[in-house]
Protein backbone atom coordinates (compact mmCIF):
# COMPACT_ATOMS: atom_id res chain seq x y z
CA UNK A 1 0.00 0.00 0.00
CA UNK A 2 1.16 3.58 -1.03
CA UNK A 3 1.95 5.99 1.69
CA UNK A 4 -0.43 8.38 0.55
CA UNK A 5 -3.86 6.07 1.50
CA UNK A 6 -1.78 5.70 4.49
CA UNK A 7 -2.63 9.55 5.50
CA UNK A 8 -6.11 8.97 6.07
CA UNK A 9 -6.78 11.91 8.11
CA UNK A 10 -5.81 14.61 5.64
CA UNK A 11 -8.37 16.44 4.03
CA UNK A 12 -8.89 14.33 0.09
CA UNK A 13 -9.84 15.62 -3.54
CA UNK A 14 -11.14 14.09 -6.58
CA UNK A 15 -8.18 13.92 -9.39
CA UNK A 16 -9.06 13.19 -12.53
CA UNK A 17 -6.57 12.64 -15.42
CA UNK A 18 -5.76 10.95 -18.39
CA UNK A 19 -2.95 8.55 -18.88
CA UNK A 20 -1.31 7.56 -22.58
CA UNK A 21 -0.88 3.83 -21.69
CA UNK A 22 1.59 1.83 -24.56
CA UNK A 23 3.37 -1.05 -24.76
CA UNK A 24 6.36 -1.25 -27.10
CA UNK A 25 5.76 -5.27 -27.42
CA UNK A 26 2.79 -5.08 -29.20
CA UNK A 27 3.15 -1.55 -29.99
CA UNK A 28 -0.75 -0.50 -28.40
CA UNK A 29 -1.31 2.36 -27.42
CA UNK A 30 -4.18 4.02 -25.28
CA UNK A 31 -5.08 7.20 -23.76
CA UNK A 32 -7.10 6.02 -20.59
CA UNK A 33 -8.94 8.23 -17.76
CA UNK A 34 -8.70 7.98 -14.09
CA UNK A 35 -10.26 9.05 -11.34
CA UNK A 36 -9.36 8.71 -7.63
CA UNK A 37 -9.57 10.11 -3.88
CA UNK A 38 -6.48 11.35 -3.25
CA UNK A 39 -5.06 13.86 -0.03
CA UNK A 40 -4.96 17.45 -1.09
CA UNK A 41 -0.98 17.68 -0.49
CA UNK A 42 -1.12 14.88 -2.96
CA UNK A 43 2.10 15.29 -5.94
CA UNK A 44 1.12 13.58 -9.38
CA UNK A 45 3.50 10.93 -8.28
CA UNK A 46 1.14 10.14 -5.13
CA UNK A 47 -1.91 9.62 -7.55
CA UNK A 48 -0.15 7.73 -9.66
CA UNK A 49 1.12 5.70 -6.73
CA UNK A 50 -2.88 5.61 -5.75
CA UNK A 51 -3.77 4.37 -9.29
CA UNK A 52 -1.05 1.42 -9.09
CA UNK A 53 -2.38 0.24 -5.88
CA UNK A 54 -5.86 0.75 -6.07
CA UNK A 55 -7.23 0.65 -10.05
CA UNK A 56 -4.66 -1.12 -12.14
CA UNK A 57 -1.31 -2.52 -10.85
CA UNK A 58 -0.03 -2.72 -14.90
CA UNK A 59 0.26 1.37 -14.68
CA UNK A 60 4.70 1.71 -15.56
CA UNK A 61 6.56 4.91 -14.22
CA UNK A 62 9.94 4.95 -12.64
CA UNK A 63 10.47 6.54 -9.11
CA UNK A 64 13.16 6.86 -6.52
CA UNK A 65 13.21 9.19 -3.90
CA UNK A 66 9.99 11.31 -4.01
CA UNK A 67 11.62 14.59 -3.02
CA UNK A 68 12.87 15.84 -6.40
CA UNK A 69 16.52 14.54 -6.03
CA UNK A 70 17.38 11.36 -7.89
CA UNK A 71 15.89 12.38 -11.46
CA UNK A 72 13.78 9.26 -12.00
CA UNK A 73 10.11 10.69 -12.34
CA UNK A 74 10.39 12.98 -15.77
CA UNK A 75 7.40 12.71 -17.45
CA UNK A 76 5.51 15.26 -19.62
CA UNK A 77 2.22 16.60 -18.45
CA UNK A 78 0.09 18.29 -21.17
CA UNK A 79 3.29 18.12 -23.33
CA UNK A 80 5.55 19.91 -21.13
CA UNK A 81 8.07 17.86 -19.22
CA UNK A 82 7.66 17.83 -15.16
CA UNK A 83 8.87 16.17 -12.47
CA UNK A 84 6.33 14.09 -10.72
CA UNK A 85 7.26 14.30 -7.56
CA UNK A 86 7.33 18.38 -7.33
CA UNK A 87 3.79 18.62 -9.39
CA UNK A 88 1.06 19.30 -6.81
CA UNK A 89 -2.07 18.31 -8.23
CA UNK A 90 -4.40 20.70 -5.66
CA UNK A 91 -4.40 23.96 -8.13
CA UNK A 92 -4.98 21.48 -11.04
CA UNK A 93 -7.77 20.06 -9.76
CA UNK A 94 -9.04 23.08 -8.34
CA UNK A 95 -8.97 24.82 -12.01
CA UNK A 96 -11.02 21.99 -12.92
CA UNK A 97 -8.76 20.93 -15.27
CA UNK A 98 -8.01 17.06 -16.13
CA UNK A 99 -4.14 17.09 -17.60
CA UNK A 100 -2.83 14.16 -19.88
CA UNK A 101 0.04 12.78 -18.75
CA UNK A 102 2.73 11.24 -21.28
CA UNK A 103 6.33 9.86 -21.33
CA UNK A 104 8.90 12.12 -21.70
CA UNK A 105 9.45 13.27 -25.83
CA UNK A 106 12.56 12.83 -27.60
CA UNK A 107 13.35 9.13 -25.82
CA UNK A 108 12.24 5.79 -26.93
CA UNK A 109 8.99 4.27 -24.86
CA UNK A 110 9.47 1.36 -23.10
CA UNK A 111 5.98 1.28 -21.31
CA UNK A 112 3.51 3.55 -20.19
CA UNK A 113 5.35 6.41 -18.87
CA UNK A 114 8.94 5.11 -19.01
CA UNK A 115 11.72 6.11 -21.40
CA UNK A 116 14.72 4.04 -22.62
CA UNK A 117 17.44 6.30 -21.18
CA UNK A 118 20.38 4.92 -23.10
CA UNK A 119 20.27 7.97 -25.68
CA UNK A 120 20.33 10.15 -23.10
CA UNK A 121 23.36 8.13 -21.31
CA UNK A 122 25.50 7.91 -24.12
CA UNK A 123 25.36 11.80 -24.64
CA UNK A 124 26.15 12.12 -21.12
CA UNK A 125 28.92 9.86 -21.39
CA UNK A 126 30.24 11.09 -24.95
CA UNK A 127 31.09 14.84 -23.16
CA UNK A 128 33.81 13.03 -20.25
CA UNK A 129 31.33 13.88 -17.44
CA UNK A 130 34.83 12.99 -15.06
CA UNK A 131 37.46 15.95 -13.63
CA UNK A 132 40.75 15.80 -15.48
CA UNK A 133 42.40 16.86 -12.67
CA UNK A 134 45.12 19.46 -13.68
CA UNK A 135 46.12 21.52 -10.36
CA UNK A 136 49.17 21.62 -8.13
CA UNK A 137 48.46 20.38 -4.79
CA UNK A 138 48.80 23.51 -2.05
CA UNK A 139 52.43 22.86 -0.71
CA UNK A 140 50.69 22.70 3.38
CA UNK A 141 49.02 19.77 2.45
CA UNK A 142 45.28 21.52 2.74
CA UNK A 143 42.52 21.70 0.13
CA UNK A 144 42.68 23.05 -2.92
CA UNK A 145 40.05 26.17 -2.61
CA UNK A 146 38.25 27.87 -5.28
CA UNK A 147 37.08 31.17 -5.30
CA UNK A 148 33.25 32.10 -4.46
CA UNK A 149 33.34 33.67 -8.00
CA UNK A 150 35.05 30.80 -10.05
CA UNK A 151 32.64 28.39 -7.99
CA UNK A 152 29.40 31.18 -9.29
CA UNK A 153 30.30 30.26 -12.88
CA UNK A 154 28.97 26.43 -12.29
CA UNK A 155 26.77 26.20 -9.15
CA UNK A 156 23.77 26.26 -11.49
CA UNK A 157 25.19 23.84 -13.93
CA UNK A 158 26.21 21.33 -10.86
CA UNK A 159 22.60 21.36 -9.91
CA UNK A 160 21.66 19.03 -12.29
CA UNK A 161 19.88 15.57 -11.42
CA UNK A 162 20.06 14.22 -15.07
CA UNK A 163 16.35 13.90 -15.10
CA UNK A 164 16.13 14.56 -18.54
CA UNK A 165 13.08 16.96 -19.11
CA UNK A 166 15.04 19.32 -20.96
CA UNK A 167 15.49 16.95 -23.25
CA UNK A 168 12.38 15.82 -23.73
CA UNK A 169 11.26 19.46 -24.87
CA UNK A 170 14.24 19.92 -26.83
CA UNK A 171 13.54 21.32 -30.38
CA UNK A 172 16.92 20.98 -31.74
CA UNK A 173 17.00 17.44 -30.72
CA UNK A 174 13.64 16.63 -32.23
CA UNK A 175 14.98 17.82 -35.95
CA UNK A 176 18.26 16.15 -34.99
CA UNK A 177 18.94 13.08 -32.76
CA UNK A 178 22.58 12.88 -33.15
CA UNK A 179 22.77 16.74 -30.87
CA UNK A 180 24.50 16.40 -27.68
CA UNK A 181 21.48 18.24 -25.72
CA UNK A 182 20.90 20.46 -23.28
CA UNK A 183 21.65 18.17 -20.25
CA UNK A 184 25.34 16.78 -21.65
CA UNK A 185 26.14 20.28 -22.71
CA UNK A 186 25.14 21.61 -19.76
CA UNK A 187 27.34 19.28 -17.78
CA UNK A 188 30.22 19.50 -19.98
CA UNK A 189 30.08 22.85 -18.66
CA UNK A 190 29.82 22.00 -15.28
CA UNK A 191 33.52 20.89 -16.18
CA UNK A 192 35.02 23.76 -18.73
CA UNK A 193 34.27 26.11 -15.52
CA UNK A 194 35.69 23.90 -12.91
CA UNK A 195 39.08 25.36 -12.38
CA UNK A 196 40.89 21.96 -11.46
CA UNK A 197 39.78 20.46 -14.30
CA UNK A 198 42.76 20.48 -17.05
CA UNK A 199 40.61 19.74 -20.20
CA UNK A 200 38.96 22.89 -21.16
CA UNK A 201 40.69 23.95 -24.75
CA UNK A 202 40.04 20.01 -25.67
CA UNK A 203 36.60 19.71 -24.05
CA UNK A 204 35.80 23.12 -26.41
CA UNK A 205 37.30 21.53 -29.53
CA UNK A 206 34.61 18.37 -28.99
CA UNK A 207 31.44 20.48 -28.03
CA UNK A 208 32.24 22.61 -31.32
CA UNK A 209 32.07 19.37 -33.53
CA UNK A 210 28.98 18.77 -35.37
CA UNK A 211 25.82 18.40 -33.38
CA UNK A 212 27.62 20.20 -30.73
CA UNK A 213 26.76 23.95 -29.22
CA UNK A 214 26.38 25.90 -32.18
CA UNK A 215 23.03 23.66 -33.06
CA UNK A 216 21.16 24.65 -30.15
CA UNK A 217 18.33 26.95 -31.57
CA UNK A 218 18.03 29.14 -28.62
CA UNK A 219 14.48 28.60 -28.00
CA UNK A 220 15.32 28.40 -24.33
CA UNK A 221 12.54 25.69 -23.53
CA UNK A 222 15.16 23.77 -21.87
CA UNK A 223 15.87 26.73 -19.31
CA UNK A 224 11.56 27.06 -18.95
CA UNK A 225 11.00 23.08 -18.15
CA UNK A 226 14.23 22.18 -16.06
CA UNK A 227 12.76 21.50 -12.75
CA UNK A 228 16.52 22.48 -11.36
CA UNK A 229 16.89 25.66 -11.97
CA UNK A 230 20.05 24.59 -14.06
CA UNK A 231 19.41 26.77 -17.26
CA UNK A 232 21.44 24.61 -19.84
CA UNK A 233 20.84 27.02 -22.48
CA UNK A 234 22.59 29.33 -20.34
CA UNK A 235 25.56 26.98 -19.93
CA UNK A 236 25.61 26.76 -23.89
CA UNK A 237 26.17 30.22 -24.00
CA UNK A 238 28.81 29.95 -21.12
CA UNK A 239 30.14 27.08 -23.63
CA UNK A 240 30.00 29.34 -27.02
CA UNK A 241 31.22 32.30 -24.84
CA UNK A 242 34.62 30.03 -23.64
CA UNK A 243 34.80 28.63 -27.58
CA UNK A 244 35.30 32.33 -28.70
CA UNK A 245 37.91 33.43 -26.10
CA UNK A 246 40.38 30.29 -26.57
CA UNK A 247 39.84 31.41 -30.23
CA UNK A 248 37.69 28.07 -31.54
CA UNK A 249 35.15 29.91 -33.80
CA UNK A 250 35.32 27.68 -36.90
CA UNK A 251 31.62 27.11 -36.76
CA UNK A 252 29.29 29.80 -38.63
CA UNK A 253 27.37 30.04 -34.74
CA UNK A 254 30.57 31.14 -33.59
CA UNK A 255 31.43 34.05 -36.60
CA UNK A 256 27.82 35.26 -36.07
CA UNK A 257 28.32 36.30 -32.31
CA UNK A 258 31.67 37.41 -33.34
CA UNK A 259 30.15 39.83 -35.54
CA UNK A 260 27.34 40.74 -33.54
CA UNK A 261 30.02 42.25 -30.65
CA UNK A 262 32.02 43.68 -33.28
CA UNK A 263 29.16 45.33 -35.31
CA UNK A 264 28.08 46.72 -31.85
CA UNK A 265 31.56 47.77 -30.31
CA UNK A 266 32.43 49.85 -33.91
CA UNK A 267 28.93 51.32 -34.71
CA UNK A 268 26.69 50.60 -31.60
CA UNK A 269 23.94 48.90 -34.04
CA UNK A 270 24.01 45.76 -36.09
CA UNK A 271 25.61 46.01 -39.47
CA UNK A 272 22.77 43.26 -41.05
CA UNK A 273 24.15 43.79 -44.91
CA UNK A 274 27.58 42.62 -43.83
CA UNK A 275 26.27 40.10 -41.17
CA UNK A 276 25.84 36.93 -43.89
CA UNK A 277 29.75 37.90 -45.24
CA UNK A 278 31.17 37.79 -42.03
CA UNK A 279 29.46 34.98 -40.90
CA UNK A 280 28.86 32.59 -44.36
CA UNK A 281 31.97 33.83 -45.98
CA UNK A 282 32.28 35.83 -49.52
CA UNK A 283 31.16 33.33 -51.81
CA UNK A 284 27.88 32.34 -49.64
CA UNK A 285 27.27 35.94 -49.89
CA UNK A 286 27.29 36.74 -53.67
CA UNK A 287 25.11 33.27 -53.99
CA UNK A 288 22.45 35.53 -51.97
CA UNK A 289 22.81 38.39 -53.94
CA UNK A 290 19.64 37.98 -55.61
CA UNK A 291 17.78 37.93 -52.22
CA UNK A 292 19.89 40.99 -50.78
CA UNK A 293 19.31 43.23 -53.30
CA UNK A 294 15.07 42.18 -52.98
CA UNK A 295 15.22 43.23 -49.31
CA UNK A 296 17.19 46.13 -50.44
CA UNK A 297 14.45 47.19 -53.03
CA UNK A 298 11.56 46.79 -50.30
CA UNK A 299 13.77 49.13 -48.17
CA UNK A 300 14.94 45.94 -45.44
CA UNK A 301 18.32 46.74 -45.47
CA UNK A 302 20.03 50.32 -44.66
CA UNK A 303 22.77 51.04 -47.28
CA UNK A 304 25.97 49.63 -46.00
CA UNK A 305 28.30 52.67 -46.58
CA UNK A 306 29.06 55.05 -44.45
CA UNK A 307 27.83 52.76 -41.80
CA UNK A 308 25.57 54.49 -39.40
CA UNK A 309 27.29 55.12 -36.25
CA UNK A 310 24.72 56.07 -32.98
CA UNK A 311 25.26 59.03 -31.38
CA UNK A 312 26.55 57.60 -28.33
CA UNK A 313 28.97 54.76 -29.48
CA UNK A 314 31.44 55.60 -27.40
CA UNK A 315 29.72 54.31 -24.39
CA UNK A 316 29.00 50.97 -26.15
CA UNK A 317 33.49 50.54 -26.56
CA UNK A 318 33.89 51.80 -23.26
CA UNK A 319 31.86 48.85 -21.99
CA UNK A 320 33.62 46.53 -24.48
CA UNK A 321 37.07 47.31 -23.20
CA UNK A 322 35.73 47.40 -19.55
CA UNK A 323 34.79 43.73 -20.05
CA UNK A 324 38.20 42.63 -22.06
CA UNK A 325 39.89 44.66 -18.86
CA UNK A 326 38.45 42.40 -16.41
CA UNK A 327 38.96 39.17 -18.37
CA UNK A 328 35.10 38.35 -18.33
CA UNK A 329 34.39 37.80 -22.11
CA UNK A 330 34.00 34.18 -21.03
CA UNK A 331 31.40 32.76 -19.26
CA UNK A 332 32.44 35.01 -16.13
CA UNK A 333 30.53 37.27 -18.22
CA UNK A 334 27.22 35.29 -18.50
CA UNK A 335 27.50 34.88 -15.22
CA UNK A 336 27.55 38.78 -14.30
CA UNK A 337 24.83 39.04 -16.95
CA UNK A 338 22.31 36.44 -14.78
CA UNK A 339 23.82 38.59 -11.49
CA UNK A 340 22.38 41.78 -13.20
CA UNK A 341 19.03 40.34 -14.29
CA UNK A 342 18.66 38.44 -10.93
CA UNK A 343 19.16 41.79 -9.50
CA UNK A 344 17.05 43.93 -11.29
CA UNK A 345 13.86 41.23 -10.95
CA UNK A 346 14.70 41.46 -6.75
CA UNK A 347 14.69 44.97 -7.18
CA UNK A 348 11.47 45.29 -9.08
CA UNK A 349 9.71 42.82 -7.01
CA UNK A 350 10.66 43.92 -3.59
CA UNK A 351 11.34 47.54 -4.42
CA UNK A 352 15.14 47.50 -2.81
CA UNK A 353 17.74 49.90 -2.69
CA UNK A 354 19.57 50.27 -5.93
CA UNK A 355 22.84 49.55 -4.54
CA UNK A 356 22.06 46.54 -2.63
CA UNK A 357 24.58 44.25 -2.65
CA UNK A 358 25.22 41.23 -5.31
CA UNK A 359 23.05 38.05 -5.00
CA UNK A 360 25.02 35.25 -5.27
CA UNK A 361 23.75 31.73 -6.20
CA UNK A 362 22.63 30.07 -3.11
CA UNK A 363 22.36 32.68 -1.09
CA UNK A 364 19.25 34.21 0.13
CA UNK A 365 18.75 38.06 -0.56
CA UNK A 366 19.18 40.38 1.80
CA UNK A 367 15.68 41.55 3.31
CA UNK A 368 14.07 44.35 1.42
CA UNK A 369 13.92 47.45 2.46
CA UNK A 370 10.02 49.35 1.97
S1 LIG B 1 17.60 26.20 -26.12
FE1 LIG B 1 18.80 24.75 -27.36
S2 LIG B 1 19.26 23.06 -25.99
FE2 LIG B 1 17.58 24.21 -25.07
S3 LIG B 1 15.72 23.19 -25.74
FE3 LIG B 1 16.12 24.85 -27.20
S4 LIG B 1 17.34 23.90 -28.82
FE4 LIG B 1 17.40 22.48 -27.09
S1 LIG C 1 19.47 20.21 -16.85
FE1 LIG C 1 17.63 20.26 -15.59
S2 LIG C 1 16.06 19.28 -16.86
FE2 LIG C 1 18.03 18.77 -17.75
S3 LIG C 1 18.57 16.80 -16.86
FE3 LIG C 1 19.52 18.37 -15.58
S4 LIG C 1 18.04 18.79 -13.97
FE4 LIG C 1 16.95 17.67 -15.55
S1 LIG D 1 11.20 10.38 -7.53
FE1 LIG D 1 13.25 11.18 -7.42
S2 LIG D 1 13.09 13.04 -8.50
FE2 LIG D 1 11.03 12.34 -8.43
Amino acid sequence: MSEAILYTDSPTMDVRLKIWRFDSTTGDRELKEYEVEAPEWATLLDVLDIIKDRVDGSLAYRKSCRMMICGSCGMRMDGGAVLACKTRMADIVASGRVPTISAMGNLPIVKDLVVDMTPFWSKFRAIGPWLRPGYDRPDDGKEYRISQERMNVIHKESLCINCGCCVSECNAMESDPEFLGPQALAKGMRFVGDPRDAGTVERLEDYNDSHGIWDCTRCYYCNERCPKGVDPRDAIAKLGAESIKHGIDRDMGAKHAKWFVKSAMTTGWLREAELVPKTQGIVSAIKQTGFALELARHGKVPPPFPPHVAERVKEARLLYDLVKEQGRDGALGIVQGEHALARIEFLEEHGARLNAPEIQPGVEPPHAEG
